[in-house]
């Protein structure tokens, strides 16, 4: 290991921006951010960048559902998601988008250099098409009947029933999940990227070291099976970046994605002021790690590195995978009440206990992991709560109450705080080397020989006898200081806690580089009054949040597949003072036009008795804009204004739909005689 000061830029999987973050996405962030923290404690310049993942064909899908532009949902999710990683102490140094001008830029750019270099070919495919809403469409929105075992309703690329996989052109009556229609095949023109030219550079960069023995197993499978052509382009519909020269032509979510690392520390480094090229700079020295699920690893080890020697930038030193979480054993799932969003965890359970539970149980391999709630319960309560904060809390009462929270001026049994420091070697080595769980036994090992000093030193007893004041003291203070050492090592597992600690000791524990401050004990110095450092997790808390997960029927599930949902559960709650915070007014359409360039919207001139307002509704496949001049809706008029692409739209019209159109649309009209202006309650 160096001993200067590394220079470390760290990534996490970019999360999709159409659904909210769950427990499985957290086996990731809470991984990268233990790590992160660990390397600034140790004094590392470190960076942590992160961004949403905006583009593609269910994002696009969803936000038409959902009756709004692709901008204002990826918006609203990104919103989601910055609040849950704040509330579980991810702690990114930027958190971006892909849909932002730095990746449209570096998109741009780095396809051009691989056009440049030749490594870019052009040519026609056949694909499924549903001619209904004319769009090609994806293998995941087709489904129809196995070829080979006959089972209903399977996906376009593979059966669930027997397990054949095939293409959709297979399946016997192929329908669109979209529109319900028998998609057509059809061709188009694509851009591949030329994966092979890549062959020998990916062979050496994956043998250069620093790649898990999993991942080179799974890539020399790969290189066996001969590098394919990879398909980047998409045609329109499609929300994404347009291919510069081309009117209907997008890159693939998948081009633009992990250049989503490269912008995001771009925004970064032009707001903090870091030098961008040295990290990025084909002949950097820097380092340059992603985290990333097992799922993602053929975009990570073979185009994510093909694509960056292709246009001339450094190639990572590093990719980590990590395996897939499971609850109680099993696949997350919405029926069990598995499923769990990372919010309805924060709903009931402090987050440090679940970042304690996943670093127990994570090591350096591939390897799924089980969050199995008696476990987590017990583990957390017996380690966290039993032996770590018990040891604090057998001390700091007599140093608050008998020496005005001053600590003795030596250490009655420095042999054993040394064998606490030296211990430090082999903690920062399985950090380093991410294997979680070998770390947490250590430190609970070091915990236990704590809880035995003081078991022998009896500091209880020594306080009832008299003249003993001096020995009480000192064996206390002994006791803080290895909890100091214990919450420095934690703290970047459970960053609360140790921030609580902190205060309690008047002491920082967690800064950049207090990694080489714990061989300093802290002598003859005032400590705070302690507080309850952490809770134990009571039975009922995790049953309740699993009761509340239970309980959620998540839209999402259906709309991203695109497939109908007859009964869309009721929205929680309201008061009635919520509800009359909604003025609704009867208004007169008075001009109504189609939008160039919008295949579902309807431009409506609304007279609101008085007042002009212009109002977009997706209504068009429904309504011909002629026949609704003269009618009144009810209007929403309130609503804060839309910046659209087409427009700003200025309130909003109701009407009756399910969770997507393909059931119909229907206008909410009042009786003859009502007024525009009028108001609705
Ligand atoms: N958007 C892509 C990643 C683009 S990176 C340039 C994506 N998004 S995702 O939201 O589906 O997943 C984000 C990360 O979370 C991935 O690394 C994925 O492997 C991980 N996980 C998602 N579900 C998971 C579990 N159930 N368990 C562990 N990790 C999981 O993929
Ligand atoms: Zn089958």
């Amino acid at each position: 290991m160096t001993t200067g000061k590394r220079k470390i830029l760290v990534t996490s999987a970019l999360p999709y921006a159409n659904g909210p973050i769950h427990l499985g996405h957290l086996v990731e962030y809470i991984q990268t951010d233990i790590w992160a923290r660990f390397q600034r404690l140790r004094g590392n310049e470190t960076y942590y960048v992160c961004a949403d993942d905006s583009h593609g064909t269910p994002i696009m899908l969803k936000a038409r559902e959902e009756n709004i532009p692709p901008e204002e949902l990826i918006e609203r999710v990104g919103r989601e998601h910055r609040r849950d990683f704040s509330d579980f102490h991810i702690c990114f140094d930027n958190y971006h988008s892909t849909h932002t001008e730095e990746n449209r830029y570096f998109s741009e750019y780095i396809f051009q250099q691989l056009h440049e270099g030749g490594h870019i070919a052009k040519r026609t495919i056949i694909q499924a098409f549903d001619p209904l809403e004319q769009m090609f469409l994806p293998d995941r929105f087709i489904r129809g009947s196995c070829p080979r075992c006959g089972a209903a309703d399977q996906h376009g690329d593979n059966c669930e029933a027997c397990g054949a996989t095939y293409t959709p052109t297979d399946l016997a009556d192929p329908v669109s999940v979209i529109s319900g229609s028998t998609p057509i095949e059809k061709e188009s023109e694509h851009f591949f990227v030329k994966l092979g030219d890549f062959d020998d550079m990916l062979r050496q960069w994956t043998s250069s070291g620093g790649l898990q023995s999993e991942v080179k197993n799974k890539l020399a499978e790969w290189f066996e099976a001969g590098l394919q052509d990879w398909d980047i382009s998409r045609d329109s519909p499609y929300f994404g970046f347009r291919i510069p020269g081309y009117e209907d032509k997008y890159f693939y979510v998948w081009l633009d994605a992990p250049i989503g690392y490269i912008a995001s520390f771009r925004n970064f480094c032009d707001r903090e002021g870091v030098n961008f090229n040295q990290y990025w700079n084909s002949d950097s020295t820097t380092e340059l790690y992603h985290f990333v699920g097992k799922d993602i690893l053929y975009f990570h080890a073979l185009f994510w590195p093909a694509m960056l020697y292709g246009a001339g930038f450094r190639r990572p030193t590093a990719v980590f995978v990590h395996g897939f979480l499971t609850v109680n054993g099993q696949k997350m799932s919405k029926s069990r009440g598995t499923y769990i969003k990372a919010r309805t965890y924060l709903n009931h359970l402090d987050p440090d206990y679940l970042r304690y539970y996943f670093a127990a149980k994570l090591n350096a391999r591939v390897e799924d992991i089980d969050l199995n709630f008696d476990d987590f319960t017990a583990r957390v309560n017996s380690d966290l709560v039993g032996k770590v904060v018990n040891i604090a809390s057998r001390c700091a009462g007599f140093i608050n109450k008998r020496f005005d929270g001053q600590l003795a001026a030596t250490l009655p049994d420095p042999a054993l705080f040394e064998h606490f420091v030296a211990g430090s070697t082999a903690i920062a080595q399985a950090l380093e080397n991410r294997e979680f769980g070998r770390a947490m036994r250590q430190i609970m090992a070091f915990a236990d020989q704590a809880n035995q000093y003081l078991n022998e030193q009896q500091p209880w007893i020594v306080a009832k006898e008299s003249g003993q004041d001096a020995k009480l003291q000192q064996i206390c203070t002994q006791g803080l200081n290895l909890f100091r050492i214990l919450m420095i090592w934690l703290s970047p597992v459970v960053p609360e806690l140790a921030a609580r600690s902190a205060a309690f000791l008047s002491c920082p524990l967690a800064a950049s580089g207090a990694w080489q401050t714990l061989q300093q004990p802290l002598l003859d110095q005032p400590i705070n009054e302690f507080k309850r450092l952490l809770d134990r997790i009571e039975p009922k808390d995790v049953e309740a949040m699993l009761e509340e997960s239970a309980s959620q029927t998540d839209s999402s599930a259906n709309t991203i597949t695109g497939q109908h949902l007859a009964d869309e559960p009721l929205a929680s709650e309201i008061s009635i003072d919520d509800f009359s915070k909604i003025d609704l007014r009867v208004a007169t359409i008075t001009d109504a036009a189609t939008v160039d360039g919008a295949d579902r919207l309807l431009r409506l001139s609304l007279d609101l008795g008085g007042e002009t307002r212009t109002v977009f509704a997706g209504i068009k496949s429904v309504y011909d804009p002629a026949r609704l001049i003269g009618r009144h809706v009810i209007t929403v008029a309130n609503l804060a204004p839309r910046k659209m692409r087409f427009g700003v739209s200025e309130g909003m019209i109701l009407a009756a739909s399910g969770t997507d159109d393909a059931g119909g649309i229907f206008l909410l009209s009042p009786d003859p005689g009502v007024e525009p202006g009028m108001r609705v309650r």
